[in-house]
């Protein structure tokens, strides 16, 4: 998809479609005019369409119209709400909402006007603005129903061209944000798509090869670690999930700059993914009920992969580290059984009081490795509980840090990119809750807090400035909403590519 920004009027753009957000409220000067002018020459279609309710700027609401004496033959109206609700999230939502809109229609230039009071009267700048709906827009167009069915024809349609269409803007400027932008959608597509292949497709060694040409063709340095050098090196958690499959485990290790750099904050940033390629819980075996959705267990790691991808796409010379931790969490005879005792790789001994919470085992490991080849700030996502979609559901993501600064940091980079967070605490009390007579803790305790608890689990595996990002109710949608489809939903993929490049000087 090419992007051209440009500063003219919308009606003398030459497109398939022209999109324009319409707002609940007035845009003021110089919008009303300008949208005045459309309307005038869409013989009034706006203002009729006002007046019945189909075009008045409810959220989503997309209606499209015959051009008449525009550039462009169509024109979508979109509903973007109210100006003082207008935010980063809901410029990203908006844009992809365009693109999904144009489902199963032969459409591939596609021009979208950035009214001027959506960068002077929110608190978006228009940099930011151009790159969320081109990121929208980018990731709009992602629709997993293409993986494996065959003649499927309502997919939102591959552009040939997006153009940005901003009167007074900074048209030099709104290039390079919006480039930015379409490059991170473009890179959460790659996680949505591994995310979204079935777990007999994707099989850990599978995820690696992925990795592995994505490390090769993007200029990244890749190691895979499979079951013997981790047992040798001492990896009794990661080793404790992946024994129990014919699908060995790999622990996927991408790295960008040599040993030893440090990004412009002084700073080496990990990424540490939860790789479960499939959650069966092993000897805890789930209830059947749901237990297909498992196939998303993985959807952390394919989140990390892709966000060094578009780190290194976007910032060659940043250093930065991925890690993602692959395995298959099966019931069978090699399998952990309840009450063993693992030693990890930072020496503490686990008792795998249920093998149902294997998430937090491989991820201790990881973030233990992670701290060895040198991180200095770790991030890590995962669909780690279910209790984290009964507190916050699919729209905000549950997330733990410390020190305070540093979840702060973090949270500005999504709020930047439209990802909402809700920090959860990491509540000392309920430690004991953890204790284990055998070991030095357990991976599971009572009910009450398990959030809270799982937490408190990873945090025993990190020293430095730590995130834990839980995406198990935020990381794939049941059902379809006006910006996405059902499958997973790429979120944190553009929060980790603004942290990574917050710490190249400049972006
Ligand atoms: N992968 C699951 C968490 C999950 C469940 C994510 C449903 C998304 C939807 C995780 O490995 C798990 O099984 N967690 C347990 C932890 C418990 C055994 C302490 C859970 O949440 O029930
Ligand atoms: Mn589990
Ligand atoms: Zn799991």
């Amino acid at each position: 998809m090419q992007i051209r920004v440009v500063s003219d009027q919308p009606w003398s753009v030459s497109a398939d479609v022209l999109a324009i957000p319409i707002l609940t409220d007035d845009p003021g000067a110089p919008d009303s005019s300008t949208l005045g002018e459309i309307d005038r020459r869409l013989e009034g279609a706006i203002a009729d369409y006002r007046r019945i309710g189909e075009v008045a700027g409810a959220p989503f609401r997309r209606v499209l119209l015959r051009g008449r004496e525009l550039g462009a033959p169509w024109v979508l109206a979109v509903g973007a709400g109210a100006v003082a609700g207008f935010d980063a999230l809901a410029a990203y939502r908006v844009a992809a909402s365009i693109e999904r809109r144009l489902a199963g229609h032969p459409v591939t230039r596609l021009a979208i006007w950035l009214p001027a009071s959506l960068w002077t009267r929110t608190g978006l700048s228009a940099d930011d603005l151009a790159m969320l709906v081109a990121r929208g827009v980018a990731e709009g167009a992602y629709d997993p129903a293409t993986l494996y069915r065959s003649g499927y024809d309502e997919a939102p349609p591959e552009l040939d061209e997006l153009v940005l269409v901003a009167p007074g803007a900074d048209v030099a400027s709104l290039q390079a944000a919006a480039e930015r932008g379409a490059t991170i959608g473009e890179g959460a597509r790659i996680a949505r798509d591994l995310a979204n292949r079935a777990s007999n497709d994707v099989s850990p060694d599978v995820l690696a090869d992925a990795a592995t040409d994505l490390a090769r063709a993007n200029g990244l340095s890749i190691d895979v670690i499979g079951p013997d050098r981790a047992t040798e090196m001492g990896m009794g958690l990661f080793m404790a999930v992946g024994r129990g499959s014919d699908n060995p485990p790999r622990l996927i290790v991408l790295r960008n700059g040599t040993d030893g750099a440090r990004d412009a904050q002084g700073r080496l940033l990990a990424l540490v993914g939860k790789g479960v390629t499939f959650d069966s819980g092993g000897i805890s075996i789930k209830p059947a009920d749901r237990m297909e959705e498992m196939k998303m267990d993985k959807t952390g790691a394919c989140t990390v992969i892709a966000a060094i991808v578009t780190a290194k796409r976007l910032a060659p010379d940043l250093p930065l580290l991925a890690l993602a931790p692959a395995v298959e969490n099966m019931p069978g005879p090699h399998s952990t059984r309840p009450g063993d005792i693992v030693r990890a790789l930072n020496g503490k001994s686990v008792e795998v009081q249920n093998t149902d919470a294997e998430g937090r085992l491989i991820l201790g490991d990881a973030l233990t490795y992670a701290e060895r080849l040198g991180a200095t700030h770790l991030v890590d996502v995962a669909t780690l509980t279910g209790a984290v979609e009964r507190a916050f559901g699919k729209q905000i993501t549950g997330a733990f840090g410390t020190p305070q600064p540093w979840f702060d940091a973090v949270v500005a980079a999504g709020a930047r990119q439209g990802e909402r967070y809700w920090q959860i605490p990491l509540v000392d009390d309920y430690v004991r809750d953890m204790e284990s007579w055998y070991a030095d803790f357990q991976n599971s305790g009572p009910a009450d807090g398990s959030l809270v608890k799982s937490g408190l689990f990873l945090r025993e595996f990190v020293t430095r400035p730590w995130v834990h990002m839980d995406i198990g109710g935020t990381g794939y949608l049941r059902r379809a909403v006006p910006w996405a489809p059902r499958g997973a939903s790429g979120v944190t993929h553009a929060t980790l590519v603004q942290l990574a490049l917050d710490g190249a000087s400049g972006a």
